[in-house]
């Protein structure tokens, strides 16, 4: 059988409905943690909640529809996660949006909900979660960054703004709960084959092409997977990984290493 390093764990998810967030919360579930499913898709989590308890071993999960920009649902969301499962060990943030363009033309409405979800969200479960965690003695925090968040290329200016304050949130975090148990990392991706992909490149053929073709800065050629991000935050998530922290581990097939 195989091993469930998180057994007995409460895991919390934000964009569990698609992609990267549904393959953490399949990938936590499966090594042996109970799942909070949440995101603002009602329809999207129900699927996910339906995928994770179609794994071998029975998994117990909640599903919460939340808005993560929003402070009051996000502090009602963590309420009822806690009440269904209990006190969560792990907070995986993935939940985030991709929008804008040059700066010469960005309009502010994209510019400000691209902070509000990416990062505003990630710091609003940080900051509800955390005192939980620590009040416990023992936490593990991973929010999903991106590649663009380091190097940055035009057009990104919202996007990678929001991620390169994940990343500089993350830190501070992670000195802030040093003492208390409770770690906190940061994955970044590389472009990775999700629906938020699929909106930019069209097709899994067309991202399958730009990757072999070096179109998007890839050398190993491979389309990357949400399951390869999975693996970086199960990692991070680990009991034995206690002394990983304010890290950012970027899983990009050798795109760039900062
Ligand atoms: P996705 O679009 O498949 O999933 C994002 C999820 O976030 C969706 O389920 C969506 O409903 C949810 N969400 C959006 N706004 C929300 C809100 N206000 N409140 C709650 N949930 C909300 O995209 P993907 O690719 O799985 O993205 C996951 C994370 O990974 C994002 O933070 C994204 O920026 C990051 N990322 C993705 C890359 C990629 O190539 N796919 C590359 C680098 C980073």
């Amino acid at each position: 059988m195989e091993s469930q390093p998180f057994a007995g764990q409460v895991a919390l998810v934000t964009g569990a409905a698609s992609g990267i967030g549904r393959a953490v919360a399949q990938r936590l579930a499966r090594d042996g943690a109970a799942v909070a499913l949440l995101d603002v898709d009602a329809a999207g989590v129900a699927e996910t909640e339906r995928v994770v308890r179609a794994l071998e071993t029975p998994v117990r999960t909640v599903t919460v529809t939340v808005d993560v920009s929003d402070a009051a649902q996000v502090r009602a969301a963590v309420e009822r996660a806690v009440a269904a499962l209990g006190t969560p060990a792990i907070l995986v943030n993935c939940a985030g949006i991709s929008r804008g363009g040059p700066v010469a033309g960005l309009g502010l409405e994209d510019w400000e909900r691209v902070q509000a979800v990416n990062l505003r969200g990630t710091m609003l479960c940080c900051q509800v979660v955390t005192p939980l965690m620590a009040a416990a003695g023992y936490g593990r925090v991973v929010n999903i960054s991106s590649g663009t968040g380091v190097r940055v290329g035009p057009g990104s200016a919202a996007y990678a703004a929001s991620k390169a304050g994940v990343i500089a949130l993350t830190k501070a975090l992670a000195g802030e709960l040093a003492t208390s148990g409770v770690t906190a990392n940061v994955v970044a991706p590389g472009i990775t084959d999700t629906a938020m992909t699929r909106a930019a490149f069209g097709t899994r053929e067309a991202i399958e092409a730009a990757a072999r073709e070096g179109r998007i800065a890839n050398p190993m050629g491979e389309v990357l997977e949400p399951e390869d991000m999975a693996a970086a935050v199960a990692f991070f998530a680990l009991p034995e990984s206690r002394h990983i922290t304010g890290q950012t581990l970027h899983v990009n097939a050798g795109a760039f290493m900062p």
